[in-house]
């Protein structure tokens, strides 16, 4: 299908090419939401996804191929590059296109730091004050194993550097916490990202994470959501990107997101200033509410997967103007507003997901359940066969999302569109919402 080419739109001086890069379902989302602005003329995303390339242009180019993303921005005349993942981030990817003239929205290298490295963020937060959990740097593994004794066992153990999510052991003994630094120390388990580790003090309470987006300068925030991340029911089983959200936070009133957002959000912002590294785009606080207060469990430089998810479907102001305030470092008046509703998103994921399972497994047809009123479908890890056929192609492959007057209308119309689709290679957890 052609892409997305509206006309320039008559009441504003603004019509914007727009990439963006990843290719998943937060990537699904923002490009969703961006396709919905009267002030985008051209929106095309790399590498996509069958669900994204219903309404926009989509190419074959992997999110971490820096050139390749840059060659793109330049040959579409981007107006800006709005930067899904965190890796592209990482490796500068935002740094490469400010050298061709091109805007991006993300943070720079420097900057993406506060997720790309622990050690910087618990050290960064440490030098602001910012509240977050006692924590010893350490590669290894007699320092680890100092740190492991002193606070009995009791501690999460954590990979420096990125790892998909799955670098971090909460642990209960002593042997749990030395094995899991064996792993990552000795054994090579997460590569590079795990040559240094963070022994960190086990903090106790509720989670939730708050969405801010700053212009270097200013925050304001965009949203708070609730993600389960345990692969099943009652937050059991193994970790996962992310198995189900919900927005907004159960665990925030205003009081609490006011504190988050003063002693967390608004030092995190100054400090980086400060430090040199202004940080432009999206920051994602992920926070323990503890009988001390709320603390940092850490830091992300990009919007959640699923939780955009539940974080765009309510944003009523256009995300292409937050977008262009926040390049313009305009964002100090800026009202960000959200319908008065709440949202739920589910993931179905392929059996055997976070562990091993197959790829290329057929898709029921989705159709039937495009024009559901507040239903939205959001494609994770899908593609095509060789007879164009939808199929699976990773671990999370659908996100259902329903908007509704509260949680329960939410999750009865979400799993009713589940039930309805019915894969029976996939499975999902039944209680998102009901925690
Ligand atoms: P992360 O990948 O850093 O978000 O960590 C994954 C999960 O581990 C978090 O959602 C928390 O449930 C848990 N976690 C991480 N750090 C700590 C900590 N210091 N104390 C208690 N739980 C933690
Ligand atoms: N859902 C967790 C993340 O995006 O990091």
């Amino acid at each position: 299908m052609a892409y997305l080419k509206k006309p320039k739109a008559f009441w504003s001086n603004y019509s914007m090419n727009i990439l963006v890069v990843g290719g998943g379902g937060r990537e699904h989302a923002i490009a969703k939401s961006l396709s919905n602005s009267p002030l985008t003329t051209k929106l095309v995303v790399a590498p996509g996804n069958p669900g994204i390339e219903t309404f926009a242009k989509c190419y074959p180019i992997a999110s971490d191929d820096i050139p390749g993303q840059c060659k793109l921005a330049k040959d579409i005349e981007a107006d800006f590059v709005f930067i899904g993942p965190e890796i592209p981030l990482v490796l500068g990817l935002k740094d490469e296109l400010l050298k061709l003239g091109i805007s991006a929205f993300g943070p720079s290298k420097r900057a993406a730091q506060l997720e790309g490295s622990k050690t910087f963020s618990r050290n960064f937060c440490r030098r602001h004050n910012i509240p977050q959990p006692e924590f010893k740097y350490a590669n290894d593994i007699n320092t680890a194993k100092k740190q492991i004794e002193l606070l009995n066992g009791y501690c999460v153990v954590k990979a420096d550097g990125l790892a998909a999510g799955k670098g971090v052991v909460v642990c209960d003994t002593v042997d749990e916490a030395t094995i899991a630094s064996k792993e990552m120390l000795e054994n090579n388990k997460f590569g590079n990202a795990g040559k240094s580790i963070l022994i960190e003090e086990r903090i106790n309470g509720i989670e939730a994470s708050v969405f801010a987006v700053s212009d270097g300068n200013n925050a304001v925030l965009i949203g708070t959501a609730q993600d389960h991340k345990r692969a099943y029911d009652n937050d059991e089983g193994p970790n996962t990107g992310g198995m189900g959200a919900i927005s907004p936070a159960p665990a925030l009133d205003q009081n609490l997101e006011r504190e988050i957002f003063d002693n967390i959000i608004t030092p995190t912002i100054n400090g980086m200033k400060l430090e040199g590294y202004p940080y432009q785009g999206i920051l994602y606080a992920g926070i323990m509410i503890t009988d001390e207060g709320p603390k940092v469990i850490e830091f992300n430089c990009r919007f959640g997967d699923p939780e955009t998810q539940v974080l765009l479907p309510r944003l009523s102001t256009d995300l292409v103007r937050i977008v262009q305030n926040t390049i313009k470092k305009n964002l100090k008046d800026m009202v960000i507003n959200f319908i008065p509703q709440n949202a739920i998103t589910v993931v179905i994921a392929s059996k055997g997901y976070p562990g091993d399972f197959k790829k290329g497994v057929l898709l029921p047809s989705l159709k039937n359940f495009d024009d559901q009123t507040k239903i939205s479908i959001f494609h994770s890890g899908t593609g095509k066969d060789k007879n164009e056929k939808l199929v699976s192609n990773g671990g999370r492959v659908l996100s259902i999302t329903s908007v509704g007057e509260n949680v329960e209308d939410c999750r009865l119309k979400a799993y009713n569109v589940i039930k309805a689709i019915n894969w029976d290679q996939g499975f999902y957890r039944k209680d998102i919402g009901s925690l």
